[in-house]
């Protein structure tokens, strides 16, 4: 079964392995570790287990909005989270994974930010296998692109509940 749940770093011996095939590393973080000891505040992390084992990683972070210039249409900023730095390691990769993940959010959000309505992403438009698993896991493309990422432009795709 696969669940999501906040880091602790008790966890941080099951994290470091965490890898990602080397031509994805450009899409997402390659040292989730030194990563999670850089966060803000406002930037909370979180795992994801397959039968209690950690196979994944995302990033929640409650000022994506204000933080990124994007062109979309919201009614409240404070009430959208941003997903970030999602990653599943290479050797359970294609398992769907990601997929039930994904589907298992807007349940784990409502529990843990009731405040959050919504959730925004951005994807790059080469990252084909993201894009498509997001779309399985029922994000709508928003129609408008990202032209702040380092390796070109992403598309902006949203979930809310
Ligand atoms: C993107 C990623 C998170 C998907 O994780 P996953 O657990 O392997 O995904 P799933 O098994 O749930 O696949 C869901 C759908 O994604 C698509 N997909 C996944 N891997 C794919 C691949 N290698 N090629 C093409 N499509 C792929 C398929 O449409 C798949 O559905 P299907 O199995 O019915 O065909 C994972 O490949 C990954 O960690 N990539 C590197 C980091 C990254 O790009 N993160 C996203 C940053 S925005």
């Amino acid at each position: 079964m696969v669940t999501i749940e906040q880091y602790t770093p008790k966890k941080s011996a099951q994290v470091a392995p965490l890898k990602v095939q080397p031509e994805q590393v450009q899409f997402t973080i390659s040292d989730v570790l030194s990563v999670i000891e850089q966060l803000d505040d406002h930037e909370h992390p979180h795992l994801i287990l397959d039968d209690g084992v950690v196979v994944g990683f995302f990033l929640l972070d409650m000022n994506y909005l204000s933080n990124q210039a994007f062109d979309v249409e919201i009614d409240s900023h404070s009430a959208a989270l941003g997903i970030r730095a999602l990653l599943i390691d290479e050797t359970f990769q294609g398992r769907g994974i990601a997929t039930q993940a994904l589907q298992a959010l807007p349940d784990y959000l409502k529990r843990a930010y009731s405040e959050k309505t919504a959730a925004y992403l951005t994807v790059n438009c080469r990252n084909v296998a993201a894009y498509q698993c997001y779309l399985k896991a029922g994000f709508q493309d928003t129609g408008n692109l990202y032209h702040g990422g380092p390796v070109g432009p992403q598309y902006i795709m949203t979930l809310s509940w």
